[in-house]
């Protein structure tokens, strides 16, 4: 069974990468054969400052070490490290049905944001497909934003392998139900371009100043509160243990029990999990030379599936003997 998954380097990696993506990704590593690449191609249809582009994924590479990324295990690499991805993502467009591409979200969402609307980033959805299948990947962990993205792998798979015969792999999405939409501090969907994050490596005031921050309803102290209705709770759930969870839930419903207290419980959880990681962070980002070559290991390893398929494709549409 083959993993894969990928992350944009296009800002600071915070909870809702972690829980909804990141951390399964860690957990699938044992027991499984893992490609995991850092989206350098994708979040150029959004990040337009060289120098930005070249600290993300730096920054992304340390985040995913930090927590665990076995470089030996697993092949982690940055996407345009294999340019035979771009490759297949051509052939692809040629049996991607326009109405495909028209129906995705998160087009419209993202020029709905203000993103300039250009062909690259209308046809994101075609490169992700190429970045799936060009490893024949047979499991893809995200978030649940993502799902139709899968959706439309699978038909491009499916469309390429009526028309050509059986050649590419038809993968699997994999999204974990409890932590598939990790809310932000305003209740939305936790996302680096909503500007409602809470980041994982964030220094602890910047923590503590985020989780001040989450919107509440302006009940007092002593009234009873629904502990599912608050995003306090619901980001507490992703680090308590169930026991530690119950109680906080038993304390909203009394009564007596403030936010500001629970937002203090919660800093310290997000701070006591990451500390760990976060020293590791700190060593592993005094050698980023060594954090290169594992790159640089990553992507040779990668190259040699991409370039395995790229092949069986050219031969199957006729672009090769
Ligand atoms: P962002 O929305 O912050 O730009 P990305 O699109 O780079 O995040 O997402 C990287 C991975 O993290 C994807 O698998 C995505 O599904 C997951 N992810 C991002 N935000 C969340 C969230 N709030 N809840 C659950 N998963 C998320
Ligand atoms: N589109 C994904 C995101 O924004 C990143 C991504 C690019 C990806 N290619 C992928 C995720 C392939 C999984 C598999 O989060």
């Amino acid at each position: 069974m083959r993993y894969l998954s990928g992350i944009q380097p296009s800002g600071v990696l915070h909870l809702g990468n972690y829980f909804g993506a990141m951390k399964r990704h860690i957990e699938r590593q044992s027991g499984h054969e893992c490609f995991y690449f850092i989206a350098d191609f994708h979040a150029l249809t959004t990040v337009k400052d060289p120098d930005s582009l070249r600290r993300h994924v730096l920054d992304v590479a340390l985040d995913y070490l930090a927590i665990g990324l076995d470089p030996v295990r697993t092949v982690f690499f940055r996407q345009s490290d294999v340019p035979q991805v771009v490759e297949l993502s051509w052939v692809l467009s040629t049996v991607t049905p326009m109405g495909l591409i028209e129906r995705c979200h998160s087009y419209k969402d993202k020029i709905a944001r203000s993103i300039e609307p250009t062909h690259g980033l209308f046809s994101y959805p075609v490169l992700m497909a190429a970045d799936i299948l060009i490893y024949d990947s047979d499991r893809v962990p995200v978030g649940k934003d993502q799902k139709q993205h899968l959706e439309v792998t699978r038909d491009i798979a499916q469309r390429f392998n009526a028309i050509y015969g059986e050649t590419l792999v038809v993968p699997e999405e994999e999204i974990e139900e409890a932590t598939a939409v990790v809310p932000g501090v305003d209740g939305q969907k936790m996302s680096k371009s909503y500007g409602n994050t809470i980041e994982m490596f964030a220094p602890e005031k910047m923590v503590d100043k985020a989780i001040k921050g989450i919107k509440t309803d302006s009940k007092g102290v002593e009234e009873p509160k629904d502990p599912n209705e608050n995003v306090v709770y619901r980001l507490y759930s992703l680090f308590a243990t169930p026991d530690e969870l119950f109680e906080m839930a038993e304390r909203f419903r009394k009564g007596g029990y403030g936010y500001g207290d629970a937002k203090k419980a919660l800093s310290r959880k997000v701070l006591d999990y990451f500390a760990p990681y976060r020293q590791r962070r700190e060593e592993l980002a005094r050698d980023l030379s060594r954090v290169r070559d594992i790159l640089n290991d990553g992507a040779k390893r990668a190259q040699a599936v991409a370039a395995r398929t790229i092949e069986r494709v050219y031969r199957r549409v006729g672009l090769r003997a």
